[in-house]
């Protein structure tokens, strides 16, 4: 049996637990692949992983290959495929008295986290390696961890594959469509309040999404809002961040690139800026993507 060598941060948290029974069930790299995982947690609940582990022995997957768990980075990024990078802390919550409102206002807390984790993978982790942000604020954790990897052989993104999905789920329920009717729909810039899910060159069933929608009002105030409030809206009914659909999200991520995506679609997350689109060289950026049959990503080209 083939093996892939997977690594999750914050595997102990709530993205974490919805995501590990999906990564070494089969559903994610086949039922031919044996899937290690290398779960990360701070020192203070790493010993929570070991009921991680014992869960995923009672699941019976022929697919589970080793479970191991770890505190420290560098010992848990060698041979590395794939690392999902989930531990960091969730908006919502209050520190020192004060609400954390935006992702944004993550960054003092959870960028540091990324230096250290950046430079692990860089030099531990496989040549070819995927990296998936998803902890907040995921570009800007990205570019920190990306710079700090140092390894350009490397593939960095940060997750928009949920707002993707959720603007997908939005124009379905509008125009009562499945989802799969609804195709090439890009992120673009950030995973924040600014984030810019494009209905115009996104398709269904061949055509402009926005073209077949014909509502620009409907578009430009309920849509977008909806999509870009999404993840607050959630933390205000939940009471937590976004869990299964984030997980499921990073799920849809990796299964993406493993095989070539077809011609008719694309998909979306954001990854390091080589100037396409007149987007800055060097920002992590939401972009419409391409696999080939390799699992090579890039940026696929729309327009020039
Ligand atoms: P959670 O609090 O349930 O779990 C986070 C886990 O990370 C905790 O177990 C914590 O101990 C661990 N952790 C913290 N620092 C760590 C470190 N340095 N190394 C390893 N583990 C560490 O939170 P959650 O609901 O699982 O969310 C995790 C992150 O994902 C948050 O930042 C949240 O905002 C983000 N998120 C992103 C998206 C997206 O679309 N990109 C969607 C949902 C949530
Ligand atoms: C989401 O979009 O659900 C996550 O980024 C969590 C958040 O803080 O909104």
């Amino acid at each position: 049996m083939k093996e892939v060598n997977v690594l999750v941060t914050g595997a102990a948290g709530q993205i974490g637990y919805a995501l590990l029974t999906r990564l070494a069930s089969g559903e994610t790299f086949g039922s031919d692949v044996k899937v290690n995982l290398n779960l990360v947690e701070v020192p203070q609940v790493v010993s929570r992983l070991e009921g991680s582990r014992m869960e995923l022995e009672d699941c019976g997957f022929n697919t589970l290959g080793t479970v191991k768990n770890f505190s420290d980075m560098n010992e848990a990024s060698g041979d590395v495929d794939w690392a999902l990078l989930v531990g960091s802390i969730p908006r919502g919550i209050t520190i020192n008295g004060k609400k954390i409102e935006e992702r944004a206002d993550l960054l003092k807390i959870n960028g540091g986290i990324f230096t250290e984790q950046g430079k692990a993978l860089g030099e531990n982790a496989k040549a070819d390696a995927k990296i998936l942000v998803v902890g907040n604020p995921a570009n800007t954790n990205a570019l920190i961890g990306c710079t700090h990897g140092n390894n350009e052989s490397q593939t960095w993104m940060a997750m928009t594959a949920l707002d993707a999905n959720r603007a997908k789920a939005q124009v379905a329920n509008k125009c009562n469509l499945e989802i799969s009717d609804i195709k090439k729909m890009t992120i673009w810039g950030n995973h924040s309040p600014t984030m810019y899910p494009d209905l115009d060159n996104a398709e269904i069933k061949g055509e402009s999404a926005s073209g077949w929608i014909n509502d620009q009002n409907w578009i430009e105030s309920d849509f977008l809002r909806i999509v870009q409030q999404r993840g607050k809206a959630i933390i205000d009914a939940r009471g937590a961040s976004s869990a299964t659909s984030a997980a499921n999200a990073a799920i849809d991520t990796v299964k993406a690139t493993l095989s070539e995506t077809p011609e008719d679609d694309w998909f979306s997350a954001a990854v390091l800026s080589d100037g396409s689109y007149n987007v800055p060289e060097g920002l992590i950026f939401g972009f419409p993507l391409k696999a080939d049959a390799n699992g090579k990503v890039s940026i696929s080209k729309i327009y020039q």
